[in-house]
């Protein structure tokens, strides 16, 4: 099977000059060109209030895909995809030049602009009647609570059909995300093991080594239970966790989703922990504290770090703890879900290093090395019968794929323009999202502080005890 080239399209970037414009979007809409994957006739139209002229625009993309581009910048082919790309300022009659120069069928509006501008920019497309038959990328932050998300969904809901609508979390368009739901449903011997007769607990980490960098001001006014929890966070653990679905068609995954996401249980704040890192040392160099870093009060009380004790209250899972956590200025940057089976009930079988029996582990590695690995106890060769844990183990960059997985925005990019919301959020499932996590954003615990290059406070490891986080 292989990925089609959708039909003709224009792809207006609102936003267009902006940091995730250059990051991310400019360098996977290459990757798609290279790739073959933008349509034949495909106009990629930059909208934002810098002033700057189209060349101007080519300009930027350059230096965006050259900075970016997993795959470099082809000069042999550059001005063939320098010639899909124009720009227009967004100024009063802006959206008038936007109704001449939309001339396909298709169109796609990508919103990369922050959430308050998003209402503005959907009426005024709706009024030059730009709305009809688009679809519409909507970026995260979705809201900052509940209240701030339900308005921008009745603001959505007003102008587009929830079909147009494509929310990103852009973790869903990681192929080892994506691959939670083929491990699960695909093999069947792990299904008949995936619930509480047969797990412990079940851990997530997010773990980044990286601080706020240039984006103070950003993360202020967000903090980690906005920034991760509430979105990457809680999509991994639907997929995790969710019921089998009827099909693999967008809507039967995005219900099971959203069936999920309603039996977890609204957060209670004593089951969380809230940190912020101070200064210290992260893979060898020291670093500020966060109220040290750029645009970030001297008093602040922004967690970078938060850990949640999760509870879903269905059949499934009625019991099982989830611990779940995520950081900046971690030792490394690791994203796990881990999956801890029951022990065996055998106390009497002595381990190599004297340590009560190792339960298995199940190891999902969504990066940045991509891997499953099974943990497992064996007999220690000799005369005694000792047991020592093993591990079993598959990586995909080193055994059957030899492929480099593609890059997220590439993916859900590639799906907006086929018509395809599997991996989008749907608004049932962003509006649960925000409701699990509301007690905390009404009643945050206190900051706990953590140096940059730990694991987080110690306040984390009294969490989940008396088991221990695995990456520690
Ligand atoms: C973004 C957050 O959604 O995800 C950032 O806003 C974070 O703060 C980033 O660094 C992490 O994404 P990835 O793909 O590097 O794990």
């Amino acid at each position: 099977m292989t990925l089609d080239r959708p039909e003709s399209q224009d792809i207006v970037i609102v936003g267009g000059t902006g940091d995730l414009a250059r990051r991310k979007l400019l360098p996977a809409l290459y990757n798609l060109f290279l790739a073959g994957l933008l349509p034949e006739a495909c106009s990629i139209i930059g909208f934002a209030r810098s002033k700057i002229d189209e060349d101007g625009f080519r300009a930027l993309a350059r230096e965006a895909v050259e900075a970016g581009s997993r795959r470099g910048l082809d000069a042999a082919t550059w001005d063939e995809f320098a010639g899909c790309l124009s720009y227009l300022e967004a100024s009063p009659g802006g959206y008038e030049e936007l109704v001449k120069r939309c001339q396909q069928t298709n169109r796609i509006f990508y919103l990369a602009t922050p959430p308050e501008a998003m209402p503005e920019v959907v009426h005024s497309l709706a009024k030059h009647g730009l709305d009809k038959g688009a679809r519409v990328v909507v970026e995260k932050p979705f809201g900052t609570d509940l209240a701030s998300a339900r308005r921008l969904n009745q603001t959505l809901r007003e102008v587009f059909d929830e079909s147009q609508v494509f929310r990103i979390d852009h973790y869903l368009g990681k192929e080892t995300v994506q691959d939670i739901l083929v491990f699960r449903f695909a093999n069947s011997v792990f299904e008949q093991v995936w619930n509480r007769t047969s797990i412990d607990h079940i851990q997530i980490t997010v773990a980044e080594s990286i601080g706020v960098e240039s984006r103070g001001r950003f993360y202020e006014q967000v903090g980690a239970l906005r920034d991760i929890l509430q979105n990457h966070v809680l999509q991994m653990l639907a997929l995790l966790t969710m019921e089998p679905p009827s099909s693999f068609a967008a809507e039967a995954i995005r219900d099971e989703k959203a069936k999920l996401l309603l039996a977890v249980k609204p957060v209670e704040p004593r089951q969380v922990v809230r940190g912020q890192y101070t200064a210290g040392v992260v893979e060898g160099d020291s670093v500020p504290g966060y109220r040290q870093e750029k645009s970030v009060a001297e008093d602040s009380t922004t967690e970078t770090f938060a850990a949640l004790r999760i509870e879903i209250e269905n059949w499934r899972w009625a019991g099982v703890p989830i611990y779940v956590r995520t950081g900046k200025r971690l030792p490394f940057r690791a994203t796990e879900l881990e999956v801890a089976f029951k022990q065996a009930p055998i106390p009497y079988l002595a381990t190599s290093d004297d340590a009560p029996l190792h339960p298995n582990h199940l190891t999902l590695r969504i990066q940045p090395e991509e891997k499953i690995t099974f943990q497992f106890l064996a007999k220690v060769p000799g005369a005694l019968l000792q047991a020592k844990p093993s591990e079993m183990s598959f990586a995909y960059d080193t055994e059957a794929f030899m492929v480099e997985p593609t890059e997220a925005y590439e993916r859900l990019i590639h799906d907006v323009m086929k018509g395809d919301q599997t991996l989008f959020v749907r608004e049932d499932a962003v509006d649960r999202a925000w409701a699990i996590v509301q007690p905390v954003i009404d009643a945050p615990p206190p900051v706990c502080f953590y140096a940059a290059g730990t694991w987080g406070p110690d306040e984390a490891k009294a969490l989940v005890a008396p088991n221990q986080w695995h990456l520690r």
